[in-house]
């Protein structure tokens, strides 16, 4: 059996107050450790959190000139030119505004010329001799973190995932585009990669997130509740809205 700990669970007023908590956490980070790895994810809830980094960089409170920026997931079979990538979205949130070099951003591709499976290989190779200094999650409505659907095991390392029916519906409105194909299938770094990281901090905002919250932090620790393994790491934080706090 595993030992378990008690996250650090902090609530804040609104989302704007969790963005700007991340942000300072981040900065934190980086100015004690210059070549800090860190694990970004998307999605909606770190949009701010983002906008907020940048504007920290082109002001120079922070500098990035020695971080590594590590891709958390993608999904699987879009064109390089597919703006609904997490790499495209990402390069237009943060990594674009910051002149971020290529060389310190490891991506995860999705183009369908690719060998889904062995792309997976690529990045678990690429990334499993240096774990991440901090790991930076968002929190889906079945409780996955990365795209690690239930059920997940703490073992899991970057791989291939189908994406749950709960993840396509939630994702529906950004993911379906007129005529394209919404991907079913994502390469994800596994919970075993999530757990390597020597800090990590969930973000999740909103009266939507609630009741997984609660799951998260209250049920017992499972694999039907991936974000549940988060209680297995010594050194995570829970940076949470009231809304996203409301049923603890
Ligand atoms: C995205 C990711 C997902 C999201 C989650 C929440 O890289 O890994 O786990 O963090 O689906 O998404 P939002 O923030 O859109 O509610």
């Amino acid at each position: 059996m595993q030992l378990e700990h008690q996250p650090e669970i902090v609530v804040l007023q609104d989302p704007e107050a969790v963005a700007h908590f991340v942000v300072s956490e981040i900065i934190k980070q980086v100015k004690l450790k210059a070549n800090s790895v860190l694990t970004i994810p998307t999605g909606k809830t770190p949009e701010r959190t983002y906008e907020l980094l940048v504007e920290a960089v082109q002001n120079g409170e922070v500098n990035f000139d020695k971080v590594t920026l590590r891709m958390l997931d993608e999904y699987a079979c879009l064109e390089r030119k597919d703006s609904r990538t997490f790499q495209n979205h990402l390069r237009r949130k943060l990594i674009d505004p910051i002149n971020f070099p290529n060389d310190r951003f490891q991506t995860i591709d999705s183009w369908p010329e690719d060998d889904f499976p062995e792309e997976a290989r690529r990045f678990e190779n690429l990334i499993k001799r240096t774990p991440s200094d901090l790991t930076i999650l968002g929190i889906g409505q079945n409780a996955h973190i990365g795209f690690n659907e239930p059920p997940a095991r703490p073992t899991d390392r970057t791989r291939v995932v189908q994406l749950s029916d709960d993840t396509l519906r939630a994702n529906k409105k950004d993911i379906s585009k007129h005529g394209k194909r919404t991907p079913e299938f994502a390469i994800t770094q596994g919970i075993g990669n999530i757990l390597e990281s020597k800090r990590i901090i969930l973000m999740a905002t909103g009266k939507s997130k609630a009741d997984i919250i609660r799951q998260a932090v209250r049920e017992a620790v499972s694999a039907h509740i991936p974000a549940s393994y988060l209680r297995l790491h010594p050194k995570t934080i829970f940076f949470l809205d009231r809304a996203a706090a409301s049923q603890l």
